[in-house]
């Protein structure tokens, strides 16, 4: 049932490529000329037309999820997007009008904080989609529309390929909306997507390396603690990258904006301390340079996850660098996360620990 693997985190990390054209097939225009999304019935292309602003509401791996969403939404539609917890959302009295669009995130379609912001949300007047990887689950039956990932069953307890395809739909949606509103050329339109539809291929050549990951992974699982550091979407990803480390290996680990280690965190970076950090942004390149520096000026040890037009930059700087393929920068995440991952799963087995069942955490998530 693992397909050979010794547990079905690892398989599912492996699955991600079919995972990303699973979510892509039939949705990609011939040509590239735009996506096609037939299962959006109530929110129309008029519908959105008329919205003005975005609230994308969810839990724990899939909210890391909406705040890459944000900033796709923000840079293809120019929308304005808050990205919340489902738990903090419910209890801020957010502004939802009949023009704001909830977009709520669930793997299993069954968180209940999830659900229950859904149900606000509708009983202001919203329009709601869901982005979920279950086929009529309470969220997707209860949205107006449902963007289906097609990421297949995920067992593991932590979240990699539901969390990659949840990106996926997100970059889809993103395009299908700027289509409508007319924000981004055709040109462009289609240069996104050629970039899109690259991903899978380079998932594949990151994959290919997991045995230089597997060596600092044991190293880092020798640490107590760690940071991930990254601005833009590298923030994004460096999130969800700790939560992953921190769920199935249990070394605490904190992700931080880059740009605020200054004003605290830096007390913390000692002679030794790890620090991954994200380097995919190429207008942030300078300014990701100056914080490493920081780091490094106090003893702390970079592992940089860079983009190939940066490796030499950023390997001054760094301890060690994991070069990722070359694509778009605000499409960086569904490359960057995944060497994430295989170092969240190696430090776990290095330390023994339950892979796919980590202590006191289920899959779903029904109580408040
Ligand atoms: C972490 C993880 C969780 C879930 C969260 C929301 O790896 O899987 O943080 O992302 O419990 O679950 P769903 O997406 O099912 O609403």
């Amino acid at each position: 049932e693992k397909g050979g693997y010794d547990h079905f985190m690892l398989k599912e990390i492996n699955e991600q490529p079919k995972a990303y054209r699973d979510t892509m097939r039939g949705r990609l225009r011939e040509g590239l000329s735009g996506v096609k999304l037939t299962e959006l019935k109530v929110i129309t292309p008029e519908v959105l037309r008329e919205i003005r602003n975005v609230h994308i509401v969810a839990c724990g791996t899939a909210y890391h999820a909406g705040l890459v969403g944000r900033s796709l939404i923000e840079h293809n539609v120019n929308i304005p997007v808050e990205t919340d917890v489902a738990s903090e959302y419910r209890y801020r009295k957010p502004i939802i009008k009949p023009d704001t669009l909830v977009i709520v995130v669930s793997q299993s379609g069954e968180t209940a904080d999830t659900l229950a912001a859904l149900r606000e949300a509708k009983r202001c007047g919203a329009s709601v989609l869901a982005i979920t990887n279950v086929v009529g689950s309470s969220v997707a039956r209860e949205a107006d529309d449902t963007i289906v990932t097609w990421a297949g069953p995920e067992i593991a307890v932590a979240s990699t390929k539901a969390y990659t395809s949840q990106l996926i739909a997100f970059m889809l949606f993103s395009l299908y909306w700027a289509e409508q509103v007319e924000s981004l050329s055709q040109e462009e339109i289609r240069h996104q997507l050629a970039a899109i539809e690259a991903l899978p291929e380079q998932v594949e050549l990151i994959l290919s390396q997991e045995d230089q990951l597997k060596r600092v992974a044991e190293d880092m699982a020798k640490h107590n603690s760690l940071f991930f550091i990254g601005r833009g979407v590298d923030y994004a990803v460096s999130l969800e990258g700790s939560l992953k480390l921190k769920e199935i290996s249990y070394i605490h680990s904190e992700a931080y904006p880059a740009g605020e280690l200054k004003h605290g965190t830096l007390a913390l970076i000692e002679e030794g301390v790890p620090v991954i950090a994200l380097v995919t942004q190429p207008a942030l390149i300078e300014k990701m340079i100056s914080n490493m520096q920081e780091v490094t000026a106090r003893g702390g040890r970079i592992f940089a996850i860079v983009d190939q037009a940066h490796k030499e930059q950023v390997a001054k700087t760094a301890d060690e660098v994991f070069v990722l393929p070359t694509t778009l920068a605000h499409l960086s995440p569904a490359l960057s996360v995944v060497p994430t991952q295989l170092i969240a799963y190696y430090a776990s087995l290095a330390l023994g620990h339950d892979v796919d069942k980590p202590r006191n955490l289920a899959k779903s998530v029904t109580v408040e």
